[in-house]
């Protein structure tokens, strides 16, 4: 039956609304943590992509975050997405919602509030009763500052269902027009979640007039499963996140879902606005933008995701794709050429490679990406997509950074100590820095720390060659831990050596931003 919703108006049976929430339970997870920038960067490439809602936040947990929240609601017109910020069931996270989506055209208010037995009693310690009036009166001050709100039951999928059901009519009285229930601890099984949507639909009055949700927990690896099983039960709307980051083992991968119900339309019909040749772009956007690469295996968007390596299956797909391909590598991004372009490139046909890959950059950000295209193609007879991306997640990644990386020089050799001496620039300031170490990188960072003195520990350091050969571009990562916060930094060079200073340095910003901002307490 069509639905009539604040947002979208009428909807059809089939419409699935994307809700993404890459900007919020994504980015709160151990070193995913954005600025302001990169969320306003990843904000216009999610509605690029063509999704529905973008949670931008949680308005409360700092100002830093209230920040971002404001800045993205002012992004979007009538013809982009809805943006939301969550809030915990109580009038202050409410208001600093409703005040940071104010300047959306397009605003909701997101309020969670815990429905298992576990919960209530452990967590919260409210009786049900308890729990039901805070719905109502929680969900009543969020509809007087905002048309759309939605309303979610956390651990939804661990709560009794008599129970349930009273949470979810009370909430729908108050008037709420979304109903989520999440499976926040990633415990259930997808007939489990088809059940308890089914039961919900069935069971609860005035259930016909609003949307339900979905949101899950990728802990037993079965979120996108779960997910499926949720629209086959008339679920319209989807919680999901780019490459499925999110809380310990992440939510489900917006990519998988949407590729899953284009590909197995036969059998799931529904209609959704993602642009699916927009999927590698974003994927790779945020994955530059965190230092976290997705597993060369992971679904849709991993290096492997279309490569055929044994011979049978090589030979059906040069007979005919569809024997070993269940949808096209150009459905999603990838594109068939791999060698590209060379130092004779010009500046037009780099800029056109670049929105070929699903990169889309500002002028300033194309000048110095060409420019160290340029020099790696002085130094790299040939030069891949790879390259290139890998070079233009470099730039990305540490634009806008307060240390940045200015010059870098290594001596070193057989029986000699190796002495590293480099520059910085802080906040604009030029510092110098000078060590020796065991060994070239040992030497860098000791240096780096001499030009910028700081206290953290080295969790990991990895080094991965780009493509093949000798002149192959290193991509380094660095992972450091400071007080228990975790980051991750990449970095990118035909020199290992400067590759690993500068994933160094993108390690220290991440950090500079972590410091900032203090953890938000909700899954
Ligand atoms: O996992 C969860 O329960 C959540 C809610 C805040 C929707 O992220
Ligand atoms: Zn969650």
């Amino acid at each position: 039956m069509a639905i009539t919703h604040p947002s979208f108006g009428t909807l059809d049976d089939d419409r699935i609304i994307f809700f993404d929430t890459t900007l919020r339970d994504g980015e709160q997870s151990p070193g995913f943590s954005m600025n302001l920038e990169e969320k306003l960067r990843m904000a216009a490439a999610l509605d690029d992509l063509g999704v529905d809602v973008i949670e931008a936040g949680f308005a409360i947990a700092s100002p830093g975050d209230f920040e971002s929240v404001q800045s993205i609601a002012r992004l979007f017109g009538r013809e982009g997405p809805v943006v939301a910020s969550l809030s915990r069931a109580n009038p202050a996270d409410i208001m600093a919602s409703a005040n940071a989506v104010k300047p959306a055209a397009r605003p909701r208010i997101h309020i969670v509030l815990a429905t298992s037995e576990l919960h209530m009693r452990v967590k919260l310690r409210m009786t049900p009763d308890q729990v039901l009036e805070r719905i109502t009166e929680s969900v009543t001050l969020a509809r007087n500052h905002a048309a759309d709100v939605e309303w979610s039951a956390e651990d939804g999928s661990r709560s009794e269902d008599e129970f349930l059901c009273r949470c979810v009519e009370a909430a729908i009285k108050a008037g709420a027009t979304t109903i989520n229930i999440p499976d926040t601890v990633g415990y259930a099984l997808p007939e489990e979640t088809g059940r308890q949507f089914r039961m919900l639909r069935e069971r609860v009055p005035g259930a016909e007039k609003i949307i339900f949700s979905t949101h899950n927990h990728n802990d037993l690896g079965l979120a996108v499963a779960n997910t499926l099983a949720a629209v086959q039960a008339g679920v319209r709307q989807i919680e999901c996140t780019i490459n499925g980051i999110g809380e310990r083992a992440g939510n489900a991968a917006l990519e998988e879902i949407a590729m899953a119900l284009r590909t197995r339309h036969d059998r799931i019909a529904s209609r959704h606005s993602i642009k699916t040749q927009r999927l590698l772009g974003i994927s790779r956007l945020l994955a530059a933008i965190t230092g976290f690469d997705v597993q060369p295996n992971k679904a849709i968007v991993g290096r492997n995701a279309f490569a055929h390596e044994s011979g049978i299956h090589q030979d059906g797909v040069l007979k005919d794709a569809s024997t070993y391909e269940i949808m096209t590598p150009e459905s999603v991004g990838w594109t068939k050429s791999s060698l590209v372009l060379g130092k004779h490139s010009g500046r037009a046909a780099f800029k056109d490679r670049l929105a070929t890959l699903g990169y889309v950059v500002g002028d300033n950000q194309l000048n110095d990406a060409f420019k160290r295209f340029k020099d790696l193609a002085d130094r790299k007879k040939i030069v891949y997509d790879e390259d290139i991306a890998a070079l233009v997640d470099d730039e990305i990644s540490n634009q806008q950074n307060r240390l940045k990386l200015t010059a870098l020089t290594v001596a070193t050799g057989m029986g000699a100590k190796p002495m590293a001496t480099l520059a910085l620039e802080v906040d604009g300031e030029k510092r110098d820095g000078m060590a020796t170490g065991d060994g070239a990188v040992d030497a860098t960072f000791a240096a780096i720390r001499n030009a910028w003195p700081h206290d953290v520990t080295l969790k990991l350091y990895a080094v991965q060659s780009v493509t093949g050969g000798t002149d192959a571009q290193a991509r380094v990562t660095v992972r450091m831990e400071e007080a228990g916060k975790l980051v991750d930094g990449q970095g990118a060079d035909t020199d290992t050596i400067v590759a690993s200073a500068r994933a160094y340095v993108h390690a220290l910003n991440k950090l500079l931003v972590k410091r900032e901002r203090r953890e938000p307490p909700v899954a």
